[in-house]
């Protein structure tokens, strides 16, 4: 089933310095959705896959203590964490942290969070890295994204953003061909199709100098992404090539995919001792947890945790 489209509800929190009363932008909706299955399955994308382990493996820090996954769909990536001791898991969808789950398990480590993006129930400066992989192309507005993502990291904590890019080989040809309308130079996103973006890669780096994040090392990835080599006899010399390209182009940054790796250097957020989770609907770090629910003191608001997954969806 395909993803459905989230748009136009409207934000009531009041007294954050960081999310205004407003629309919360549009994204997809995954719940019920079988992407796990039908877009990965049967090593259909392991050319994809494993390219994105090479590039992870490349920016991820040896060590650390708290990472954020944000829209870690069925936790496809969440072991590759390594370094970290504990990893947050957060999806909008409550049957993708479902399957995230039943994958990786109920353990101390992993903690499954539904949620979303623009409203990430956790206080100020709780991480120290994030990751947000194949979720960029589903949000028509990445500012207040990025945005909500830096209130929630410590300073210098290490964030990284994986993009579809739109500055690709493929819609270059296209474009010089005539075969495609929108210019593959110019820094406004593109929709493809409904809620699926191509972003620019000076559009995203802007974005993030915006908030304080120091781009510190670049990869193209997927840079063989074609069709009909992408067998599973071709494979390994595929991923020999793309472990090559992924360095060789991060000048140009020509793939389908870039994976950037930015620091957070500036941070002006006051730390809140003490506490994890806030309140998505009212900015409330008074929360009262039983083992069914959580409730926030300030509001009243009642957030069902459903067999171990936190629901904090608005
Ligand atoms: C293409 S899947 C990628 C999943 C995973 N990161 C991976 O690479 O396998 C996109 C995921 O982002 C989630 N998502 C989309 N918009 C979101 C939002 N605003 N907040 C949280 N998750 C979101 C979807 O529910 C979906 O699970």
């Amino acid at each position: 089933m395909p993803p459905e489209i989230l748009s136009g509800r409207i934000l009531l929190v009041e007294d954050s310095q960081y999310v205004k009363k407003e629309q919360t932008p549009s994204f997809c909706n995954y719940d019920q959705s079988d992407y796990q299955s039908a877009f990965w399955g049967d090593g259909k994308r392991a050319y994809e896959d494993q390219s994105e382990q090479i590039a992870l493996e490349r920016l991820l820090p040896e060590s650390g203590n708290l990472m954020l996954e944000i829209g870690a769909g069925a936790g496809r990536n969440t072991l590759r964490y390594t370094g970290y001791k504990k990893v947050v898991l957060v999806d909008y969808a409550l049957t993708q942290m479902q399957q995230a789950q039943e994958r990786l398990g109920k353990s101390e480590r992993f903690r499954y969070v539904a949620a979303d993006v623009y409203h990430l129930p956790f206080a100020d400066n709780v991480f120290d890295g994030a990751t947000m992989i194949r979720v960029l192309h589903h949000l028509s507005d990445i500012d207040p994204a990025i945005r909500e993502i830096k209130r929630v990291l410590q300073k210098n904590s290490v964030f990284i953003l994986e993009f579809a890019n739109k500055r690709n080989l493929k819609a270059i040809f296209r474009y010089l061909t005539g075969k495609q309308d929108w210019s593959p130079f110019t820094e406004e996103k593109v929709e493809f199709v409904e809620l699926n973006f191509d972003n620019h890669p000076s559009a995203v780096q802007k974005t993030l100098a915006s908030h304080g994040f120091n781009v510190q090392k670049k990869l193209a990835v997927s840079n063989l992404r074609i069709g009909s080599l992408k067998k599973e006899q071709n494979l390994d010399w595929m991923l020999r090539i793309e472990s090559i390209l992924q360095i060789l182009n991060s000048g140009f940054l020509l793939s389908p995919s870039v994976f950037l790796k930015s620091i957070l250097v500036e941070h002006e957020g006051p730390a809140r001792i003490n506490e994890f989770f806030r309140c998505p609907n009212c900015g409330s770090g008074e929360l009262k947890e039983s083992p069914s629910s959580v409730e926030c003191i300030a509001c009243g608001k009642v957030y069902p945790i459903v067999d171990g997954i936190y629901d904090f969806r608005l």
